[in-house]
C-alpha cells in the first residue's frame, strides 16, 4: 500500500486518540478494508497499541480485515427485506459462494455483505449487485444470477 494514502488521510487529522474511528472509516474508504498495514501505522499516528486500534476496529461491523471481492453483493436485511424472504436470499448467496456475509471468496471475485436497508423497502426484497438494484428477487432469479457469474 502507498504511503501517500496513509500520509493523505493522516493530514486532515491532528493525531488524537478520539479520531481514531473517523481515521478508520477514511482508511477504509480509501483501500475498501483494515489491513495489517493499516493498524500499524494508525497505531504510529495516534501512539496507541496496535492491539487498541485493532480492538475499536473489530468492535465495529462496519469494519472488514479482509480485501474486498470484484463483483459486490449485498443482500439487504432491513425489516421490509427480512419480512420478504431476505434472510433466504442470503442463505441463497452464502450457499451458492461457499461464504458468509462479510468475506469474499478466496479468488476475490465475488464479496458478500448485508445491509441493513438499500433504501428502496418497496421494492422488497432487495439484492444489490455491483450498486445496481436488483428488486423483489426471488431467490430462483438470484440463483439464475448467481450462475451466470461468468459476465460479473
Ligand atoms: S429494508 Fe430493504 S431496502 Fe429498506
Amino acid at each position: 500500500m502507498s504511503e501517500d494514502i496513509y500520509q493523505d488521510v493522516f493530514s486532515s487529522f491532528r493525531g488524537e486518540e478520539g479520531e481514531l474511528i473517523s481515521i478508520l472509516l477514511r482508511v477504509q474508504e480509501r483501500i475498501g478494508y483494515i489491513s495489517e498495514e493499516a493498524v500499524m501505522r494508525i497505531s504510529r499516528f495516534l501512539r496507541l497499541s496496535e492491539n487498541q486500534v485493532y480492538g475499536v476496529a473489530s468492535f465495529f461491523s462496519r469494519f472488514r480485515f479482509d480485501a474486498p471481492g470484484k463483483t459486490s453483493i449485498k443482500v439487504c436485511m432491513g425489516t421490509a427485506c427480512h419480512v420478504h424472504g431476505g434472510s433466504l436470499l442470503a442463505d441463497a448467496v452464502g450457499w451458492d459462494l461457499g461464504i458468509t456475509y462479510g468475506q469474499a471468496t478466496p479468488d476475490r471475485r465475488f464479496d458478500f455483505q448485508r445491509a441493513n436497508c438499500l433504501g428502496c423497502c418497496t421494492l422488497a426484497p432487495v439484492v444489490e449487485i455491483n450498486e445496481q438494484i436488483q428488486s423483489r428477487v426471488l431467490v430462483t432469479k438470484l440463483k439464475e444470477t448467481m450462475n451466470r457469474r461468468e459476465e460479473f
